[in-house]
């Protein structure tokens, strides 16, 4: 047996051991962290161990709660590894402090879900995901992680990384949209913001890769639903945002609730153990998601809750979040021989490398520092990057007759709509240590932006919901008095998020009947459209002259529409999701395959893959998104037409700002493999580049396409390229392509 790596006797507390074992000369020597690791673990008991694996919530609920008296005993009897929703710096301490008391003074590992800000409220992921801007997602994430790690938060459940294609399931909030690539490139972004250069800094956090894996594809938009995936669809959109949230180091992965191909994703070991584990080595630790192992039950795969514990240990789920199965059953489980004790070992010790690289054995208060928290959370300076996130998250989808920008020297606003006034709603679902009496509404917003030389005039005009149309009169009596009308409408914070699937995806009350009554004044209207996920506004995308999509942005949400109300700041966010015209046209993605009987436009539907009442066109693609200037592409060049096999193409552009106003454009690069022994989509993101010019100016981009990007599944599922014909697209938008070529992959 390894001898502890300190002069600890075999009841010793580890906690001391640590603690003070650091001026003994044997520590005086770099210890292995698995030396550190294995000496805690040879210390502890069966019991102990299935402590170390077992999660509470605490003050607040984000699941089914249990009510629990005994969760104080627990921590203090060593049976507790980890709590979730504890925060503050003197709250963790508190509950460290009880943790301390144990036999052995293993530190708790402190959870939290910082989604998209701790204080300071960030864009909801998918608005962020708009942005396509990797500097600014990064920079988010990264503000997150100094004020929730400055208020004793060890870890955070996100980056959530599932593709969603999918409006109805209200968590497409909470991901980066439709698309493997561009998904990925945002779950790097976020992995690197939340932790930082180095785990155990302290203004980063633990990431979480989650929910592993395709939860986004549950059945009719409905959450927590049967997902049944080729592996084919699994390897090709799903996966690839979790390897890059992997590559990108992310510290943990959570599992998911649904099942996936007949197996519950907790209890799945070709996902846990053959994919994460095995093939992709991953050394952190996965969590369940609440519940999820208890819910086998439910799930009809496991026949009682020590069952579930058995089949979600051997499966990979190191960490058991509210089921209680662990605390509870695994000791007897090993004793008897249904669940070896080394695989209990290997889930110790995942969780035990996360505390030592936190620093929490040598200082299990290290995160949780009064002084820190209040001057980091809620820093001014982190209201100033939120509102750049927020600019660089609206998605201008209209502007007919140059509407935008609105004039500053304007007299007279009418502000027109039930998010108006409003704060809450910017917060999204997910804010979580937020203050939105702090937050900028739309109207605060325009009068900072405008001032006292303006007449800023709000009616509500009707709610989010309900049918009542009695604020109308006022409302266009309001719009009729004024030079411009801005109208803010959309859901409730709370109609897009965890358990918040909709089976009408259309702006909920009398809204759209609002704008309606608005835009028959005849006044110029401007639209603002704020939600958690794409809706359908056929009339308003039809009618009203100017729409910016807002999604929810936050802090910051009132200034930063200002901003790019006024020009301030130009618009360049692209959608992340495709946006349908009707529900019934779900699912609607731009990575589509061809079909046999392709349609070539609305009228072409006669024994085609089409519908007879509804084009197949979006209300907005993949990729959409308008500026107050014009970009012009020009001069496509690539380095060969003939590519060997192996060998990478150069691709050459120049773009221009055509325009009168500074502005940025994110050029689109997509692939399409014409033939190949597995259908392929008609097109593929592959690349893309934001790009800043000013009025006038010229950039030559370069991008190059490697043999990984010619690369897809073959028929036995190996990834590989084969020879034959690709179609190259540039572009402003997968419905824009500005420049096309061909080339042709050698054998
Ligand atoms: C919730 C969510 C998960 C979250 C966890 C803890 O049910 O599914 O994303 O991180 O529970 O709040």
């Amino acid at each position: 047996m390894r001898r502890p790596f300190c002069k600890a006797v075999a009841t010793a507390t580890v906690g001391a051991c640590l603690v003070v074992g650091s001026t003994t000369p044997l520590l005086a020597q770099r210890k292995t962290l698995e030396q550190k690791v294995d000496s805690v673990l040879q210390l502890m008991t069966l019991e102990e161990k299935a402590g170390q694996l077992n999660q509470y919530t605490g003050d607040a609920v984000t699941g089914p709660a249990v009510n629990d008296p005994t969760k104080l005993e627990q921590i203090r009897s060593g049976r507790v590894g980890s709590m979730l929703n504890i925060r503050g710096a003197q709250r963790t301490r508190e509950l460290q402090a009880e943790a301390l008391k144990s036999r052995l003074k293993i530190p708790l590992l402190f959870g939290l879900d910082v989604i998209h800000g701790y204080q300071t409220t960030f864009p909801i992921p998918l608005g962020e995901a708009a942005s396509w801007d990797m500097t600014a997602i990064r920079q988010s994430a990264h503000i997150a992680a100094v004020e929730a790690a400055a208020a004793g938060q060890h870890w955070t459940f996100a980056p959530m990384v599932d593709i969603a294609r999918d409006p109805r399931w209200g968590r497409v909030m909470e991901g980066a949209g439709e698309d493997p690539y561009l998904g990925s490139q945002i779950a790097r972004a976020r992995v690197l913001g939340f932790q930082g250069e180095k785990i155990g800094a302290t203004d980063a956090v633990l990431a979480c890769a989650k929910h592993f894996a395709g939860y986004g594809a549950a059945q009719a938009g409905r959450d927590y639903h049967t997902v049944d995936l080729s592996r084919r669809l699994l390897w090709e959109v799903y996966l690839p945002p979790f390897k890059a949230a992997l590559d990108a180091g992310a510290a943990t992965f959570m599992n998911a609730f649904n099942e996936l191909d007949g197996i519950p994703s907790t209890g799945n070991r070709y996902l846990q153990r053959d994919i994460l584990k095995g093939q992709w080595k991953f050394q952190g630790f996965v969590v369940s998601d609440w519940g999820s192992i208890g819910e086998m039950v439910n799930h009809g795969f496991a026949k009682d809750n020590a069952d579930a514990g058995r089949l979600a240990l051997l499966a990979g789920s190191d960490m058991d979040m509210e089921s209680r199965s662990y605390v509870n059953s695994l000791p007897a489980l090993v004793k008897s021989g249904q669940v070896p004790e080394e695989l209990v070992n290997d889930a110790v010790r995942r969780i035990l490398r996360k505390k030592f690289e936190l620093g929490l054995f040598q200082n299990p208060n290290r995160f949780s520092d009064v002084a820190r928290e209040k001057k980091l959370v809620g820093a001014p300076e982190h209201r100033q990057i939120a509102r750049d996130v927020a600019r660089k998250s609206i998605v201008l989808l209209k502007n007919e007759g140059n509407v935008l920008p609105l004039d500053k020297k304007t007299k007279r606003i009418a502000l027109i709509g039930p998010l108006g006034s409003s704060k809450l709603n910017h917060a999204g679902f997910w804010a979580v240590n937020y203050d939105s009496t702090g937050y900028v509404s739309v109207l605060e917003g325009l009068q900072n932006k405008f001032g006292k030389q303006a007449n800023i005039q709000y009616a509500r005009g009707c709610g989010i919901k309900g049918e009542s149309q009695a604020g109308f009169a006022e409302a266009v009596k309001t719009a009729q008095d004024a030079d411009v009308v801005v109208m803010a409408v959309g859901e409730a914070y709370d109609m897009s998020g965890e358990a918040k699937s909709r089976t009408d995806i259309g702006l909920p009350g009398q809204q759209e009947a609002l704008i309606k009554a608005v835009v028959a004044t005849g006044k110029p209207v401007v639209v603002l459209m704020m939600a958690g996920r794409p809706l359908t506004f056929n009339w308003t995308a039809e009618h009203a002259p100017a729409i910016l999509y807002t999604w929810w942005l936050g802090s910051e949400a009132g200034n930063a529409i200002a901003d790019v109300l006024t020009g301030d700041y130009n618009p360049a966010g692209k959608l992340p999701m495709t946006f349908p015209r009707s529900l019934g046209q779900v699912p609607i993605f731009y990575a589509a395959k061809n079909t046999g009987r392709p349609s070539s436009g609305d009228k072409d539907v006669l024994y085609k893959s089409a519908y007879i009442d509804q084009t197949n066109r979006p209300q907005y693609a993949f990729g959409h998104g308008l500026s107050y200037t014009k970009f012009t592409y020009g001069n496509l060049k690539l380095s060969t037409t003939q590519l060997g096999a192996g060998q990478s193409l150069t691709v050459s552009c120049t773009l221009t700002n055509a325009g009168k106003t500074a502005g940025e454009e994110v050029v689109q690069l997509y692939l399409r493999d014409l033939v190949a022994s597995v259908t392929r989509p008609i097109m593929e993101l592959k690349d893309f580049q934001k790009v800043q010019l000013k009025p006038g100016e010229t950039k030559t981009l370069t991008f190059t396409i490697t043999s990984d990007k010619l690369s897809f599944y073959n028929q036995d599922m190996q990834w590989t390229t084969e020879p034959g014909e690709f179609r190259l697209m540039l572009g402003s938008a997968s419905d824009d392509i500005r420049l096309d070529s061909k080339f042709e992959l050698l054998k």
